[in-house]
């Protein structure tokens, strides 16, 4: 190709990494196995917990200490920009993002804390300290009843935005990559998105 041709443009573009994608699904995975065995509490469901708890943790400290595609501070955006893009999808113009949305950023933080709170309060319930003490069963059953909502907005959301923009965002978190940037896209305007785009 001569030097001065451009770049081929590509039909997709890498933008969840192995790792991420392995955490999400080990995420999505445990919660809902905490959740379809908890009658009654027992070892499966207590293991299933703390993997749970183990990757949201992870999670959270790579969204402080992990590279550009972990990091919060690339897609969790104040409440105006948040607001501004819940007004455009009640408008139906909302546009593409190649990384988190603003919305689905505020969900991915509510999600990581209630799977936190609920196992850690499990955890607690299962102490000799709080064993049988009925606000903490209360609070734990409470918190784990939360992430039911959390999770039907969640994929609701996902499903949304795939039909609004055309793509499918589960594809993208199986394969990693999503139909590379078109007119109107943002980017993020992290670096992710930047890095990614180089790969
Ligand atoms: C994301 C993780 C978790 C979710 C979604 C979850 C959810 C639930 C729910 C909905 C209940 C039923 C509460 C009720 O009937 O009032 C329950 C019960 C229970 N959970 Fe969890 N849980 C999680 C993690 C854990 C962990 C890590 C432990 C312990 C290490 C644990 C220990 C228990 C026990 C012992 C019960 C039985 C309480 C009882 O009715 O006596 N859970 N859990
Ligand atoms: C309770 C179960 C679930 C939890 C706790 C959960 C949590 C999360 C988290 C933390 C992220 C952020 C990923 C990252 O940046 O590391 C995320 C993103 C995502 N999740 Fe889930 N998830 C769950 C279930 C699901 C399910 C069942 C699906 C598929 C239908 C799904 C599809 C997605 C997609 C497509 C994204 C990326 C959205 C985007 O492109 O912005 N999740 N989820």
């Amino acid at each position: 190709m001569p030097a001065s041709a451009p770049a081929p443009v590509q039909a997709t573009v890498p933008v969840w990494s192995p790792a991420l994608r392995l955490l999400h699904w080990t995420i999505a995975g445990t919660v809902i196995a905490s959740f379809a065995t908890h009658e009654g509490g027992g070892r499966a469901h207590e293991i299933l917990g703390y993997v749970a708890l183990a990757a949201a943790a992870l999670r959270v400290a790579l969204g402080f200490a992990g590279g550009p595609g972990w990091r919060f501070a690339g897609f969790v955006r104040g409440w105006r920009t948040t607001l501004g893009y819940a007004r455009l999808v009640l408008a139906r113009r909302e546009p593409r993002h190649l990384g988190h949305n603003p919305l689905g950023g505020w969900m991915i933080v509510a999600l990581l804390a209630f799977t936190i709170a609920a196992s850690v309060s499990g955890w607690l319930y299962t102490t000799d300290a709080y064993w049988g003490v009925e606000w903490v069963e209360a609070l734990h059953g409470a918190l784990g009843d939360a992430l039911v909502p959390l999770f039907v907005l969640h994929v609701a959301g996902v499903i949304l935005a795939s039909i609004r923009h055309r793509e499918s965002l589960v594809g993208a978190m199986i394969h990693g990559r999503k139909p590379s940037v078109r007119p109107g896209d943002v980017a993020s305007g992290d670096a992710h998105d930047r890095v990614m785009r180089r790969e």
